[in-house]
């Protein structure tokens, strides 16, 4: 298992620096806990890998995230582009590679980093332009799909980058980044065509939430009748993650992504890892996590089941933690061999540079958990959520 994980639909790496979940085991888990037209859930959406990989095997997706760039992202890579927003997208391709061609007569921006230090100015000066020009598009999922192009431009150039980045830089980005967009967008598109006969139903079948998934079962409704799986990766506790900044120049932050996109951000780091890195931050998050599954034990069905995957810090005091919020939710866990307590894992990917230099470190293995829900204590919550006694 350790090494087949990572062929994809759509190998966008992550935008920001969640660690994606590994496609093949995604769709694994879809294909082995699910049928066809029924629905998958994913509370900690990040980069929408559950979300594609459902809507191209025939499932409904049900997404949420709080980072308003997650909801974006997802949005913006599982859905799948009708034949003229292909060509309207291609179209603002060729057009964007033009403006990269006479980038000496773009207008000089720099960024203005965390510590005010100005930054890049001609290659932040052409990304807001090719990012005025995507927001010009009318067909929306042509914009949407520009604006990824964008971003994804913009943090290859400005990401963790030891060198400045320079337009020239950015031309070659663009040509390989839109060479690997459209392809894998036409091959996504056409999977979800053939397999819906009309991409306008593979297009009803995503839903993104942008909430905090503490309050998702109150929005759920109905929706939740269909949900069979549940297949996500909530943020690891205690393990610091980067979910809503570039850092550039070293380690300087910067709200690009956010600007770029005119998107809300508004939170610090924290407030994307359900808690800081201090081991005072455990109670809340382990709270959280159980708080999260009550409230979706309540409103789903019996027999869904909770596929999840997570590193942790210490894992020897944090992993019975994690199994114990489960329970007291309400679930039960299946193990791979009964009577052991093996866990799948595998090292953590897409680590940033300086994360490498501390080495292998007790967060850089990830753990697959598989729950169901125990029939015994749903009655009880439910009777509670229902008020019968
Ligand atoms: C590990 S990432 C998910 C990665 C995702 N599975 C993928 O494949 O790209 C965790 C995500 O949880 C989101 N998140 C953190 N706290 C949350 C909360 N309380 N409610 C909803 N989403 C939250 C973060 O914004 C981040 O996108």
């Amino acid at each position: 298992m350790q090494s087949q994980l990572g062929l994809s639909i759509m190998p966008m790496n992550s935008l920001t620096a969640c660690t994606g979940l590994p496609p093949l085991l995604v769709r694994t888990l879809i294909h082995a806990f699910t049928k066809p037209g029924e629905s998958v859930l994913d509370p900690f959406c990040g980069g929408g890998t559950t979300a594609i990989e459902s809507i191209a095997h025939g499932r409904y997706s049900i997404n949420s995230d709080l980072n308003s760039l997650a909801c974006f992202v997802t949005q913006a890579r599982a859905w799948p582009l009708g034949r003229n927003s292909f060509r309207a997208y291609l179209r603002w391709l060729r057009d964007a590679k033009t403006v990269l061609s006479f980038s000496s007569s773009v207008e000089a921006v720099p960024l203005v980093v965390s510590d005010l230090y100005r930054y890049a100015p001609s290659t932040h000066g052409i990304l807001l332009v090719l990012r005025d020009s995507a927001r010009q598009l009318k067909d929306a999922g042509a914009r949407r799909f520009a604006l990824l192009t964008v971003l994804r431009l913009g943090k290859l150039a400005f990401d963790c980058r030891k060198n400045p980045p320079n337009p020239r830089l950015l031309a070659n980005s663009l040509d390989a980044i839109g060479a690997t967009y459209s392809e894998r967008m036409e091959s996504y598109s056409r999977i979800c065509r053939n397999r819906w006969s009309q991409h306008t139903r593979g297009r009803a079948r995503l839903k993104v939430f942008c909430t905090d998934s503490l309050g998702l079962h109150h929005r759920l409704g109905d929706l939740a009748d269909n949900v069979t799986l549940v297949l996500t990766s909530p943020p690891y506790p205690r393990v610091h993650m980067l979910y809503h900044r570039w850092q550039v120049y070293g380690r300087r932050e910067t709200s690009l992504p956010y600007s770029l996109l005119q998107l809300n951000d508004g939170m610090r780091a924290s407030g994307y890892t359900m808690g800081s890195r201090h081991k005072a931050a455990d109670g809340p998050y382990f709270r959280s996590i159980e708080a999260v599954y009550r409230g979706l034990g309540r409103v789903l069905s019996g027999n869904v089941i909770v596929a999840q995957i997570l590193a942790f810090a210490e894992p020897k005091v944090q992993l019975p933690l994690f199994c114990e919020a489960m329970e007291r939710a309400g679930f039960v866990e299946l193990l791979p061999r009964a009577g052991t307590r093996d866990r799948i894992s595998r090292a953590v990917p897409h680590r940033r540079w300086y994360a490498y230099l501390a080495g292998t470190t007790p967060s850089t293995q990830e753990f697959l958990f598989i729950h169901r829900l125990d029939s015994r204590s749903r009655s009880a919550t439910v009777n509670e959520w229902t008020g019968k006694h």
